[in-house]
């Protein structure tokens, strides 16, 4: 199909779309940005990509369900294991020691770019098994994606997509219904989601815990050097970063520090 963004049309966008959110658009994946803007031409019936950029420019309604569109989305339960197992092994027994000498009881965690919810659930589902009383845990979760946030916080997932899940966990925390699984209540009540988008602080502060998990990969370094700042300034001491196993903060001027543990590899912040 042919392409329906100039060359100077593309910048346009890209530019736009970079300022509002991070996310980076470059030759490799330009197709995606066309393709989505297609649709969008179709949806509002309008035949300039120009008139669509003046709309997205003067309604900000309209800007949110642009970056809606152009998300990544894919996800899934229990994604990448081993950064389970040394949250497991490693990330909550360090979580508690300190805890134990703060004499604090909730553990806080983020997931960042949470999309549809599978991540968020799963950290869930394993604070609710191994956390000794009587300690407790808050979860947020967020993303830019309206649409994914409102599957997130429904809770229902066809039976396609809960592959990942232990069958004593599925038993446990969800229910079978007509062409999937429904999070039962307690574990959905045990996490808040959030629209927020990254490029901003989010205010939270004092985190234990931040998996920010294949989110990165979108955006170019000064964007996700942002990111990463803004995530310091929420986790408390001695706190832990998750990234995609297949993201690195290598080369990048942060004070996170690089940790090697049995199972994976993560950050951690030590003051
Ligand atoms: C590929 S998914 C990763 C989901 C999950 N963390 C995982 O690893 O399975 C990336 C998510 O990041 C979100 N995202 C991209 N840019 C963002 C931004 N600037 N602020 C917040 N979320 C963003 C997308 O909407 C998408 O849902």
């Amino acid at each position: 199909m042919a392409d329906l963004l100039t060359d100077k049309e593309f910048e346009i966008f890209k530019k736009m779309i970079y300022d509002e959110s991070g996310i980076t658009f470059s030759e490799t994946n330009r197709s995606i940005l066309d393709s989505r803007l297609k649709e969008k031409l179709r949806e509002k019936n309008l035949s300039s990509v120009m008139d669509y950029y003046n709309m997205v420019n003067s309604d900000k309604e309209e800007m949110k369900l642009l970056l809606d569109a152009v998300t990544t989305n894919l996800t899934r339960f229990f994604r990448n294991q081993a950064h389970f197992d040394a949250f497991i092994h490693y990330v909550i027994p360090h979580v508690l020691e300190n805890k134990r000498k703060s004499g604090e009881t909730i553990i806080k965690v983020w997931s960042a770019g949470c999309s549809t919810g599978e991540e968020p659930y799963t950290i869930a589902m394993i604070l609710k098994e191994i956390l000794p009383p009587p300690y407790t845990f808050q979860i947020t979760a967020s993303d830019l994606s309206l649409k994914c946030l409102m599957t997130a916080q429904q809770g229902f997932y066809a039976d396609s997509r809960v592959d990942g899940i232990p069958a004593d966990y599925l038993n446990k925390y969800f229910t079978k219904v007509d062409g999937g699984y429904q999070v039962n209540s307690d574990l959905m009540k045990s996490i808040k989601f959030d629209y927020h988008n990254l490029k901003n602080d989010s205010g939270q502060r004092n985190l234990d815990v931040v998996f920010c998990r294949n989110v990165l990969i979108y955006f170019d370094e000064p964007a996700q050097l942002k990111v990463i700042n803004h995530f310091w300034d929420s986790m408390a001491p001695n706190s832990y970063l998750y990234i995609g196993h297949s993201e690195s903060l290598f080369g990048m001027d942060t004070k996170f520090e690089f940790l090697k543990t049995d199972w994976a590899c993560l950050y951690q912040k030590h003051n």
